[in-house]
């Protein structure tokens, strides 16, 4: 199939320290594998910009094994099919699934998804059709069972899945109070979604800013950032409440050992309350039904995919250090390769 082509991908050249810098990354070549029985050939035409991967790009890793240096780096894409060597797959389907960063991938047909593209544009299928808006959509209905009228924060919330959080939830007839990164991000929130906003780099006067934003004592809690703010959060939820925590993204740039502090257990018993951890793996059966549900608010209008899209693979490593920066809100994706028009898709891997 591909004898004589060559694959580009970027690896992990030094495990970063504290922020990821594109020099932590080194570009390498190789010769693309050949598929083998049950793999396909994928040209990658999106990756997708996760914070997740970070926290395997160190040596005391704390979710999944360390990547060692050298390997290449992992991460979510998109991208059409070019050679199948499994009857799962044809040349020219739409696919995704955990790429790694690289132009082209040799992967099992079992690890990949086609996607359907009458439910929303490849690249809402690696966030809001995808994890983005799939942990939001679980965590808000599914776990927390947000009701309407229910006073719902969302930390992280200029945040690819928080984006996904504050609109669900405005959906459900919440009422939302998100916390931004920023002032750049709170006024970003306010601007596009209409929202009571606190930003949380204003430290000092967090809890404050918290009293004056909430209509009321907090019922659903949606956390991915842990720390502080989760406590300050935590002091003002409702009797019966539910804080959902999925991620904590305040010690993710931080050495392993340096967990984020939840400090406000005592609040669950005082408030009967629920703290849950989430991971969206648990609610792979329930994927189909949830992401038309996504799909059909995207037509209605109700939900709108923010996205923030770098063009070329020399930029990848550049776009993964800018996410953990001042970076725009909403999902961010690097775009590698252009969409084939429908007679094009079954050339390039093939001889
Ligand atoms: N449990 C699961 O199954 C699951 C699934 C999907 C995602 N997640 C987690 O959900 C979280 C959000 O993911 P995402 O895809 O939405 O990421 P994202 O698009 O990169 O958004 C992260 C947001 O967090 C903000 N942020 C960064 N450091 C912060 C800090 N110290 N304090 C407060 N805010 C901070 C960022 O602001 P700046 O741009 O200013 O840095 C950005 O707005 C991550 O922790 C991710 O690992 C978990």
């Amino acid at each position: 199939v591909s004898e004589l082509r060559h694959n580009r991908f970027w690896t992990l050249r030094q495990y970063p320290r504290g922020l990821p810098q594109p020099d932590d990354f080194a570009l390498a070549e190789a010769r693309l594998g050949e598929p083998q029985p049950g793999q396909v050939c994928v040209r990658v035409l999106y990756l997708s910009m996760d914070p997740a991967p970070r926290l395997r790009m160190d040596p005391k890793a704390r979710l999944g094994p360390p990547l060692r240096l050298g390997d290449m780096v992992i991460g979510r894409g998109a991208g059409v099919v070019e050679h199948s060597n499994t009857p799962q797959f044809r040349p020219g389907d739409y696919v995704v699934g955990e790429l790694g960063w690289q132009e082209h991938a040799v992967v099992a047909g079992k690890d990949l998804r086609r996607v359907d593209r009458r439910l929303g544009a490849l690249s809402t299928h690696l966030g809001l059709l995808a994890s983005s808006g799939l942990t939001a959509y679980f965590a808000l209905r599914n776990c927390a069972a947000a009701r309407e009228g229910e006073v719902v924060v969302v930390s992280a919330a200029a945040g690819s899945v928080g984006l996904a959080a504050c609109q669900i939830a405005l959906a459900l007839g919440c009422r939302v109070v998100a916390i931004a990164h920023g002032a750049a991000q709170a006024r970003f929130l306010r601007q596009q979604l209409k929202l009571a906003v606190v930003d949380d780099l204003e430290a000092a006067a967090l809890g404050p800013a918290l009293d004056a934003a909430l209509p009321g004592p907090v019922d659903v809690f949606l956390d991915s950032v842990g720390g502080e703010l989760h406590n300050q959060v935590m002091e003002r939820i409702n009797v019966a409440a539910r804080a959902v925590l999925y991620g904590f993204i305040s010690a993710y740039n931080a050495s392993a050992g340096q967990e984020p502090e939840y400090g406000r257990i005592y609040q669950l018993i005082k408030k009967r309350a629920h703290l849950m951890g989430f991971l969206l793996a648990d609610h792979e059966a329930h994927v189909p039904l949830a992401r038309q549900a996504l799909s059909a608010w995207m037509r209605e209008g109700r939900l709108q995919a923010f996205e923030s899209i770098t063009a070329g693979f020399e930029l990848v490593p550049r776009a993964f250090a800018a996410m953990f920066g001042e970076a725009e809100p909403g999902k961010h994706l690097v775009r590698i390769g252009e969409e084939p028009t429908d007679q094009q898709s079954d050339t390039e891997c093939t001889k």
